[in-house]
């Protein structure tokens, strides 16, 4: 007999019965069992798997019960429209800046925003102006964009049509850009939120507030917060826009997943009849052992006392620090050592997400491994890096590299060329070159520095840098 090693693959890993504190919000189906009609959903996944039948609706050209949903999930957020997305908040992405810009426009954009919004600026050819990433050298994380980036970034613009920014950002911290938002859309910017982590921000007032009707577009996962399955995000509009429906349809399967709808449909539900007591006992909970887990003084888990004014981290996520000389990325290999499957590590700690599903079991288990820690496991060599806020300059479009032939030079031999490629060094995250971007000294130094500390760089080939041959 042949074998299936995806399908035997994930059936081992369920058999581990990890705890799990990554994405999907739906926490391997716990997340559907807040009440009969969850659970009915959670054991019928294989029978719901049904295609556009009557009186089932068509996601691309509703008049019926997905009609009716997506208008519950815009009274929900309080918007004007709402829309489902099966293919992912990169869907959303996609399809809000394809409709709010044309080819040729310039627009704002964070340089440490995801890949989804970066492959929109190369399709929809677009001229970016990068608004600086915020670093927290002392976390070791990026933090999202604060007025002074924004006015930094406005005054080097020509005529902008618009901004496109994150919040909050993927270690769950926000700052509140409310009046500034507001006063970017009464100047005429089309303002795009990426919110994918903040699907269920704004439902307790313990968590931050939603960015839902902040932009003319937002984008939210429920897949990353709520019951939902993996791919499902909403889109959320603020303003009218008679050509957004033409690019949902452009950027999604015409074969929607009814699991995938239907999931959508209960992360509203839930949201409307359970966020207030179910994330007031969440964080409750989350609150009580993030102090008791600090106090074993093994690691560390931020609050919003520990950031500047203005930001705020999700309580429903944990950032869990360790300190100089040990290393986020073991810690995370630990917890899995564990049985505890974190979302993700960075070199300074890991990023564990919560959910109202999430029973008192979960945080002890959470407790006693920590309690358990030998926390010379996690020493390490390497240095953590302070990144440097000079970025090299511009010389063509994101866009306009597909124009040129490339090829692999050395990193020695890179000095002024123009990247082909986006070059990341982790941490934090941040592109130390965008494509376009020509490559500087101290562009060299930077990457050097982190192959040589045998840290993560994202886009070389075997050390060497894919430039434009010109
Ligand atoms: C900030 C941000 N935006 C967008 C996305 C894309 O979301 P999706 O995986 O739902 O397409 C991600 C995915 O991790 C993300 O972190």
């Amino acid at each position: 007999m042949n074998k299936a090693p995806l399908l035997e693959e994930l059936l081992k890993y369920k058999s581990e019965n990890n705890l799990i504190l990554s994405m999907p919000g739906n926490k391997s189906g716990k997340g559907f069992l807040r009440d009969k009609l969850g659970r009915r959903l959670k054991d019928s996944l294989g029978e719901l798997d049904i295609t556009e039948v009557d009186p089932l609706d068509n996601l691309h050209n509703p008049e019926g019960v997905i009609k009716e949903a997506q208008e519950l999930l815009a009274k929900t957020y309080k918007v004007k429209k709402a829309y489902f997305l099966v293919n992912g908040s990169s869907s959303g992405n996609l399809s809000a800046i394809f409709s709010a810009f044309n080819e040729g426009d310039e627009v704002l954009v964070e340089r440490n925003c995801h890949k989804s919004i970066y492959n929109a600026l190369i399709l929809r050819k677009l001229k970016v102006i990068y608004i600086d990433a915020v670093v927290d050298n002392n976390l070791g994380i990026f933090l999202p964009p604060r007025e002074e980036e924004i006015n930094d970034a406005l005054e080097k613009a020509k005529s902008p049509k618009g901004i496109i920014l994150t919040n909050p950002n993927y270690f769950g911290v926000y700052y509140d850009l409310e009046k500034t938002i507001e006063k970017l859309r009464k100047e005429g910017l089309k303002v795009i939120i990426d919110s994918a982590h903040g699907a269920h921000f704004g439902f307790n007032d313990k968590l931050p507030k939603s960015m839902a009707t902040l932009g003319d577009y937002v984008v939210v996962s429920a897949h990353k917060t709520l019951p939902s399955l993996t791919q499902g995000a909403f889109l959320l509009l603020n303003s009218v826009d008679d050509n957004i429906e033409f690019y949902l349809k452009a950027f999604m399967t015409t074969s929607p997943s009814y699991l995938i709808m239907a999931s959508l449909d209960y992360s509203r539900y839930y949201l409307d009849n359970y966020s207030k007591d179910d994330y007031d006992n969440l964080i409750e909970m989350a609150e009580k052992y993030r102090q008791d887990i600090n106090s074993l003084n093994k690691v560390y888990i931020v609050s919003n006392k520990d950031m500047e004014e203005k930001y705020k981290i999700d309580k429903s996520r944990y950032l869990m620090t360790v300190r100089d000389g040990y290393s986020g990325h073991k810690l995370l290999e630990y917890l899995r050592s564990k049985k505890i499957q974190a979302e993700m590590s960075f070199g300074k700690g890991v990023v564990l997400i919560l959910s109202p599903s999430n029973t008192e079991v979960d945080f002890e288990k959470i407790y006693l491994a920590i309690k358990d820690l030998n926390i010379d496991l996690l020493k390490t060599e390497e240095n953590i890096i302070e990144f440097s806020k000079s970025y090299p300059k511009k010389i063509l479009e994101p866009y306009e590299v597909f124009n040129f032939k490339y090829k692999y030079i050395s990193l020695d031999n890179s000095l002024d060329k123009i990247s082909n490629e986006f070059i990341v060094p982790y941490p934090p995250g941040i592109p130390v070159v965008c494509p376009g971007e020509k490559i500087t000294s101290e562009v060299i130094d930077i990457i050097r520095n982190y192959i040589d500390n045998k840290l993560s760089v994202i886009g070389l080939e075997d050390n060497r840098i894919k430039v434009l041959d010109i």
